[in-house]
């Protein structure tokens, strides 16, 4: 069972893959979450969490959703962490969620896919992002074998820095940093309702025909990346950055 969870789409890109090639389902954490639904889930297979990395760990919204589903049959996890460039210490926080949820951790794995921190960091343009997901397959495939095969992912060594930013550095980023004052919309807006829709959290919602945030963000940069007149900024950080947004 090949679950998700996605703002910009790269998470979903690489789980449509691995379902692909093991011949599994796919399910989207986004629409549980968004309709608020209690689960359960009953599998003879493996569990596969292709999920994005926020400040160097799963997303704390993944976290909690874990934490309050049922999951019986196969308890064998893999978290596949797609990223811009490092998971720091994800593995070891990984693990240690699934000891406290029943689950059986067998691996985390980074692949690499296009940077979406808009809001944050330089994005690559349209066509590195193509490049970037180009060499992204061999390495999904490989971590697809690996799961068909019934083997562990191979532990990879973690620096002092990748420790500290999945440590001190995760724990001040989300009161700190993940908030959604920053966001504006400008006269482009065409009251597309796109934003409220693809917002997992239900974050949006529009008045007068212009999206109004209400408080509850998790920056997956869905509605930042969706909207098709660009009309969304987040301060001035994201002025002239290309939307990576392949979700549709
Ligand atoms: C809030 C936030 C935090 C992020 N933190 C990291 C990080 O710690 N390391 C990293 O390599 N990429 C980081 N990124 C980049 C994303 O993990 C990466 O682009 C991912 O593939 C996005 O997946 P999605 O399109 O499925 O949402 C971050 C992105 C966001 C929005
Ligand atoms: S996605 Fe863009 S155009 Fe559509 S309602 Fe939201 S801000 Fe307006
Ligand atoms: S408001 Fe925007 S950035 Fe925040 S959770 Fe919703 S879609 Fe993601």
């Amino acid at each position: 069972m090949v679950f998700y969870f996605s703002g910009t789409g790269n998470s979903k890109y690489v789980a449509e893959q691995i379902a692909n090639y093991i011949n599994d389902k796919i399910i989207p954490i986004n629409d549980l979450i968004k309709n608020n639904k209690e689960s359960m889930f009953k599998s003879e297979a493996s569990l596969i969490f292709v999920v994005p990395t926020y400040a160097w760990r799963i997303p704390k919204i993944v976290e909690q959703w874990i934490r309050k589903t049922k999951f019986e049959g196969n308890n064998d996890v893999y978290f596949i962490l797609t990223c811009g460039g490092s998971v720091g210490n994800a593995g070891f926080y990984a693990k240690k969620l699934c000891k406290e949820t029943g689950l059986n951790f067998r691996g985390l794995a980074p692949i690499i896919m296009p940077e979406n921190y808009l809001a944050m960091f330089p994005t690559p343009d349209k066509y590195q992002c193509q490049t970037i997901i180009e060499k992204s397959k061999p390495y999904t495939e490989i971590l697809a074998k690996l799961i068909q095969k019934g083997e562990g992912f191979p532990e990879s060594k973690v620096s002092l820095i990748g420790r500290l930013q999945s440590s001190i550095i995760n724990m001040i980023f989300y009161p700190i940093f993940v908030k959604d004052k920053g966001f504006t919309v400008s006269n482009d807006c065409i009251s597309c309702n796109k934003c409220a829709l693809n917002c997992p959290l239900n974050n949006i919602e529009l008045i007068s025909g212009k999206p109004v945030w209400k408080g509850n963000c998790t920056h997956c940069m869905a509605c930042i990346a969706c909207c098709p007149t660009e009309a969304i900024e987040y301060k001035s950080t994201s002025k002239g950055r290309h939307r990576h947004y392949i979700m549709e």
